[in-house]
């Protein structure tokens, strides 16, 4: 008998696979088919910090009729466009599908700056969430800005929201901090119960003809998996809390890369939306297969073995890896 069963966040989980934000779990009717598909867990998607001021600036509107406060404030916002519901609709939305679902819901918030706006954490753990996801996106392109006040804004929000919290937290990341290992281990003591690396950044590009930068979306593939595979398997071990990766995960095969390097649990979009809902029980199979193959019995087993603190050559992480890579081409 194959164990799958793992734990994240503090939640048991009858698998590794969770489905991450994205439009399919914003949806009951998609929710459930994640779930009936297999699923362990999903993140519903994000509510923005821009929506939640955009919305309290429209009450504000209302209750101060007649000034330009409002348009003004408006134009130093991004549109969020028509992905990002407001945060009331978020809470109900998130009600919804908890109580369509018998697997665990994590809401998610993502944003950078402390405000009233993370009042919505307590919102959405009333709304039934089983955990919080804490999206920190952001582009250090202050040149007056340093690396250690970025940092002390991103864990000073941890904390504020991890205060206004019950249900357990963890802290989707992005991979450009100079230090990771020790802000991560900050963003842990500062009450994240687990880290998710790495959130995804969509570059934009340009169109020549008619001088704009344009948004783009691009679906990632299994090599991107490398990049959080690397980075959990140096953090494995050092950094206390749980780990889940994001980014790159397509295959049987990527799961249990990204569990043998210390994810507690792996998790998906760009290959459900590729291919279809149906690629999940397809993974949990490829799991079962692989692990019956090579003898091993559980998840639990199999985690953090190829992390930095446990393989023979722990260099090959490092700077040995860039030097033996160039020289094998
Ligand atoms: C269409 C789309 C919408 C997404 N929306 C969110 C979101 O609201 N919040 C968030 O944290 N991540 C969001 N993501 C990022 C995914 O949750 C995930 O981290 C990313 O796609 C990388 O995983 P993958 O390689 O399995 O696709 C979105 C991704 C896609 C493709």
């Amino acid at each position: 008998m194959i164990d799958l069963t793992t734990t994240y966040l503090g939640l048991h989980l009858k698998n590794p696979l969770v489905a991450s934000s994205s439009p399919l779990t914003q949806k009951v009717e998609t929710a459930r088919q994640l779930e009936e598909a297999g699923v362990a867990a999903i993140v519903m998607p994000s509510l923005f910090e821009e929506q939640v001021i955009h919305e309290s600036l429209k009450l504000d509107r209302d209750l101060t009729r007649g000034t330009d406060s409002f348009a003004e404030a408006l134009t130093y916002l991004p549109d969020v466009g028509q992905y990002s519901i407001g945060p009331d609709a978020y809470v109900k939305s998130l009600q919804k599908v908890k109580s369509a679902l018998k697997v665990p819901v994590f809401g998610s918030l993502n944003g950078v700056s402390t405000g009233a706006w993370i009042d919505y954490a307590q919102k959405i753990e009333q709304a039934g969430a089983d955990a919080l996801e804490l999206n920190l996106y952001s582009m250090a392109t202050d040149p007056d800005l340093t690396s250690a006040e970025l940092e002390d804004q991103h864990i000073t929000l941890v904390r504020h929201v991890k205060a206004h919290l019950q249900i357990p937290m963890a802290v989707k990341l992005s991979p450009f901090y100079t230090a990771l290992p020790n802000f991560a281990r900050q963003l842990v003591e500062a009450g994240a119960d687990g880290l998710v690396l790495f959130n995804r950044f969509y570059q934009p590009d340009f169109d020549l003809e008619e001088l704009e930068v344009v948004p783009n979306l691009v679906l990632s593939n299994s090599h991107d998996l490398r990049l959080p595979l690397r980075w959990i398997a140096i953090l494995y071990g050092r950094v206390p809390g749980d780990f889940a990766l994001t980014s790159g995960a397509h295959t049987g095969v990527d799961v249990i890369k990204s569990i043998m390097a210390g994810a507690s649990v792996t998790t998906i979009t760009s290959e459900f939306l590729q291919s279809g809902v149906k690629r999940l029980p397809e993974i949990l199979d490829e799991i079962t297969a692989w692990m019956t193959e090579h003898e091993y019995t559980s998840i639990a087993q199999m985690k953090g073995s190829m992390s930095q603190q446990a393989v023979a050559e722990p260099a090959l992480f490092e700077r040995a890896n860039y030097m033996k890579v160039l020289s094998s081409y």
